[in-house]
């Protein structure tokens, strides 16, 4: 087992009604609150009124309209607000683009230069304003981790930066908020959330039993409530579990003593960034196609654990026990009602060259699980035609 760092930052207060810690959580910060929220689910569902209600003694400046991959041009526009409004404390109502985005703002309230050099250097993330959130999509781990994704859609780039300033101060993540999320939301988040686990447990064996058993009981969780919020969308217990899953799948418990680059969100965000899709329904698609291209002598003994703890696979043979893994894997996407192929969210095989490209530009895919060079990522990606 490697050495590792865990610090378990965030101030998580789970649950029902939930929301009503908020004045307490942004006192100790000052009066002035940039509010950041998206394109208007918030306003749907009830959150907005019950924030402006509670927080009806401070001084609140909204930023809304935040998208889906999260354009760097909001995020400008935050950082300019920050400032002009000496801002105390960042509030992120909504999903991972929201927080994603209060973070990156919440840096450039202290940059002076333009905060897409945030993105592209995270060495520029000196200082950072505190950051609050109110979760309402289980997917990212953005309530409790130091990453943020941000889009520059101009060049064709979306990229992720990361720094200890960023981890919240505090998250409310309230399961009852998430009734109102469509079904494509409910089973993209769970396709993020288990990307997540994946990325994490598909690495070289490293004897960190815990992080491995760990990773297992939340895409036993994923598997178990996805269909069930799909089918009951204000099933407590299932947003309950899927929301705790997206938290602990991406705060770096799960890399506690292991260790490895990433593989699906590398070529995921290529997607994303030529066509703007949905994070993951794009890592859905990727995710069965990688996994059969990169089972061999060296992994099938991975998945066909992978295959007896998480889908209690019995079959002896191990190259068959790791491909129904695999099969069980993409059927449980297909059931949730995501598209599985790059044709249904609009993509065809005109860019594929140049997104393969891009992967390896931005990414050490060397480092990866199974290392990948460009033709590698190419073949997959035709694969998800
Ligand atoms: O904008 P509104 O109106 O709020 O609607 C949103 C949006 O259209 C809607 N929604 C959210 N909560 C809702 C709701 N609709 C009804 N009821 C609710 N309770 O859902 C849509 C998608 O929201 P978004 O925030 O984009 O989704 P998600 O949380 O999946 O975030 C995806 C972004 O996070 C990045 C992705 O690349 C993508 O840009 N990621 C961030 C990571 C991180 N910070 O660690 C890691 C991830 O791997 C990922 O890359
Ligand atoms: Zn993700």
């Amino acid at each position: 087992m490697n050495n590792f760092r865990f610090h378990a930052y965030t101030d998580i207060r789970f649950g029902k009604g939930q929301v009503e810690c908020l004045p307490e959580l942004v006192c100790p910060y000052g009066k002035n609150i940039l509010m950041v929220y998206g394109g208007g689910s918030i306003k749907k569902n009830g959150l907005y009124d019950k924030v402006k209600e509670l927080l009806s003694d401070y001084n609140i400046i909204e930023l809304s309209g935040i998208e889906p991959n999260p354009k760097i041009e909001k995020v400008r526009e935050g950082a300019t607000l920050c400032k002009e409004h000496s801002i105390d404390v960042v509030l992120a109502v909504g999903g991972g683009s929201t927080i994603d985005s209060a973070k990156v703002i919440a840096a450039g309230a202290y940059y002076d230069g333009d905060p897409w050099d945030l993105v592209t250097d995270s060495n520029n993330i000196k200082k950072v304003l505190p950051i609050v959130t109110i979760l309402t999509l289980a997917a990212t781990g953005s309530e409790m981790n130091k990453n943020a994704v941000i889009s520059n859609m101009a060049t064709n780039e979306k990229l992720g930066t990361s720094s200890h300033h960023f981890k919240p101060q505090a998250s409310i993540c309230d399961p009852e908020y998430m009734y109102t999320l469509p079904a494509k939301q409910t089973a993209a988040g769970t396709a993020d959330i288990m990307s997540h686990i994946f990325e994490q447990y598909f690495q070289k064996d490293s004897g960190a039993y815990i992080s491995e058993r760990f990773a297992e009981s939340l895409l036993k969780a994923c598997i178990k409530y996805c269909p069930m919020a799909l089918k009951e969308p204000d099933n407590y217990e299932a947003r309950a579990n899927l929301m705790w899953a997206s938290t602990q799948a991406l705060n770096s418990l799960l890399t506690c003593g292991k260790g490895g680059g990433w593989t699906c969100h590398p070529i995921e965000h290529e997607l994303s960034a030529y066509y703007d899709i949905t994070h993951g329904e794009g890592l859905a698609i990727i995710t069965p196609r990688w996994m059969r291209y990169i089972l061999s002598d060296e992994t099938v003994d991975k998945f066909c654990e992978y295959g007896r703890n998480v889908w209690d696979i019995t079959e002896e043979d191990k190259y068959a026990c790791a491909n129904m893994a695999i099969d069980a894997t993409e059927q449980f996407f297909k059931d949730c009602g995501i598209p599985m192929t790059l044709g249904e969210v609009g993509i065809d095989d005109s860019k594929l060259e140049l997104m393969a490209e891009d992967t390896i530009k931005y990414n050490n895919m060397s480092g990866a699980y199974v290392a990948l060079n460009k033709e590698d990522i190419l073949a997959i990606l035709k694969a998800c035609l």
